[in-house]
């Protein structure tokens, strides 16, 4: 019995004494007790990057990285400067790196982390930990559900059709295949406010650590798996119950668990908020949002089968007889663009047909009037600005009747709503992608335009120029919609 007892000591005597062998292209999730720590970094032929990300707060302690690849074997505040020792400074979101040549030794020290938790990544590849430029999409919240998507990451593989076998997408269209590999991405969301959430890095790790024992912290509960929404490529989906109603929300996407992207804010709606999200419409790849349709389960959206028949056979009708006319001219070979095609052109015009078919429902403290168009006032946004722009216009919102609805294929809806209007732009994109003979036109910006649509918040308004509106966009990071279509600039 003795023995092996002595064997353990030593052996752990030894892991004591000797520093910790970092492995390349791992992370290694590590708690400091003494100051300085120190770690063996890998060696390789390539240049390494040498990144930290603190996984827990400590509000006592700042803790200090340090990464020698010279004959400095414990690097410290000292040794900066000598030319092969570096810092590794700790970003906003408690994250950082430096990219070192390790040719025969290297050293990463650790100083002040005692009682904390930090992960470390050695790659030859570019930082494992770091902020992406990208942020995930907020679709549209309810009281208590929101649909939010990861940014895109493989662009969709449709062939493009060509003369003479032009065939475009049928009405009822079905994806191409999925990537087969895509990115591992997890979503966390917590109440914007929350005090455990305010102190915590904005780090993969601590997110994971939190997710269970902080109550505010939810991870997707349901990933409803990818979704090819536009043309910029398949995203994550996911659809996330179990929020509190009017409450400020900050999400974050984490790829492959150190790489952040966000953070985005939005709010979720007042429990009088009736209109349910509707998403994963195949027809209508970019729908995902709260629309005046009833549905039975209040924990789902409502996705194509749970549609009304009368409103998808009207859809997919309308659709397909405009395909019918696009296709009488030898589209592939007849150009009527250098710039755009026909499936240009159907996709565009699928795209504004869906969101004119389907009102998007809003919440705002007071709507003025029956409809507006962007003017600089202010007003207060009840459930969608989640954090105050540097411009705050009015949205393109009307007043709609439950018994009278817009889109005479829908059935009336059990209460009234307001509407927030499509942006003027979704009619543009399909008046410029068609060709002239299909006859498509939009209203104009000064006459009856402000009556069906948001205008002047992604362009001016002026007729033929695009861009310079109050907002560049139907939506923004911050969670406010001015007008539903064209999203974050
Ligand atoms: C994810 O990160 C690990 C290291 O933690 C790396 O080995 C792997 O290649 C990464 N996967 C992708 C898809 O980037
Ligand atoms: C340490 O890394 C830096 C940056 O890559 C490099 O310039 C320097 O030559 C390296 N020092 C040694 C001893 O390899
Ligand atoms: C035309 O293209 C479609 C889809 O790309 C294909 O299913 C069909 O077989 C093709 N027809 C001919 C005659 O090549
Ligand atoms: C559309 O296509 C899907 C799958 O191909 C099918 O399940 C669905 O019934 C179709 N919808 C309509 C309205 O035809
Ligand atoms: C996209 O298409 C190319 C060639 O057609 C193919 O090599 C590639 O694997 C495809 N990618 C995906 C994600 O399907
Ligand atoms: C499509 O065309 C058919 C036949 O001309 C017509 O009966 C139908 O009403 C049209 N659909 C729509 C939505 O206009
Ligand atoms: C949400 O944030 C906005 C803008 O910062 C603020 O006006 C509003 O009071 C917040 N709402 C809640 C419920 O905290
Ligand atoms: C709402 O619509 C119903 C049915 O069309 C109509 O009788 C009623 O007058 C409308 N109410 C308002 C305030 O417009
Ligand atoms: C909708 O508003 C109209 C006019 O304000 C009102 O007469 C009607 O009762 C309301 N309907 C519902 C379902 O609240």
């Amino acid at each position: 019995m003795l023995l092996p007892r002595t064997l353990l000591c030593l052996a752990q005597a030894w892991l004591v004494l000797a520093d910790t062998q970092l492995v390349l292209n791992q992370l290694q999730t590590f708690s400091a007790t003494t100051s300085p720590l120190t770690y063996s970094l890998p060696a390789s032929s390539d240049p390494v990057s040498v990144s930290v990300a603190l996984c827990s707060y400590q509000k006592s302690t700042t803790p200090r990285f340090f990464v020698s690849n010279g004959s400095v074997t414990t690097p410290g505040p000292d040794d900066l400067g000598e030319g092969d020792v570096f810092e590794i400074e700790l970003d906003d979101y408690s994250l950082g790196s430096v990219t070192v040549q390790v040719a025969s030794a290297g050293v990463l020290a650790v100083y002040n982390a005692a009682d904390m938790s930090f992960e470390v990544g050695v790659s030859d590849e570019g930082p494992l930990h770091q902020v992406l430029d990208e942020v995930p999409l907020f679709s549209d919240s309810t009281a208590n559900q929101v649909l939010m998507f990861s940014p895109p990451f493989s662009p969709s593989n449709m062939s493009s059709p060509s003369y003479p076998n032009y065939t475009l997408p049928a009405a009822n269209q079905t994806f191409p295949p999925e990537p087969t590999s895509p990115p591992d991405y997890s979503l966390f969301i917590a109440a914007t406010t929350s005090s455990a959430f305010m102190t915590l890095p904005r780090t993969g790790c601590a997110f994971r650590g939190s997710a269970s024992n902080v109550g505010q912290f939810l991870t997707s509960s349901r990933s409803e798996g990818l979704w090819l929404r536009d043309t910029d490529g398949w995203r994550w989906q996911w659809f996330v119950n179990g929020l509190v109603p009017m409450t400020n929300y900050t999400a974050y996407a984490v790829k492959n668990e150190s790489q952040v992207a966000g953070p985005v804010y939005f709010a979720t709606k007042s429990p009088a908020f009736a209109c349910p999200i509707v998403y994963g419409i195949p027809f209508c790849p970019s729908i995902g949002y709260a629309a005046p349709v009833g549905n039975n389960d209040p924990g789902t959206g409502v996705s194509a089968g749970e549609l009304p028949s009368a409103f998808t056979e009207n859809l997919l009708s309308g659709l397909s007889n405009f395909t019918t006319m696009l296709t009488t001219i030898a589209c592939g070979r007849d150009l009527y663009s250098p710039l755009v095609t026909c499936a240009d052109c159907q996709a565009a015009y699928r795209n504004w047909l869906c969101i004119v078919s389907l009102p998007r429902c809003a919440e705002y403290a007071s709507p003025t009037s029956s409809s507006t168009t962007a003017a600089s006032s202010t007003s207060t946004m009840l459930g969608q600005g989640a954090q105050e722009p540097l411009i705050t216009p009015t949205p393109a919102l009307a007043m709609q009747n439950a018994s009278n609805p817009r889109n005479p294929s829908l059935p009336p809806f059990a209460e009234n709503y307001t509407a927030v209007l499509p942006c003027l732009e979704v009619c543009h994109a399909a008046d410029r992608a068609c060709p002239p003979f299909l006859g498509f036109q939009c209203p104009l910006p000064q006459y009856t335009a402000g009556q069906s649509y948001g205008v002047g918040f992604v362009d001016t308004g002026e007729e033929g120029v695009v861009g310079g509106g109050l907002t560049g966009a139907g939506t923004d990071q911050w969670g406010n919609v001015w007008c539903n279509g064209p999203g974050v600039v």
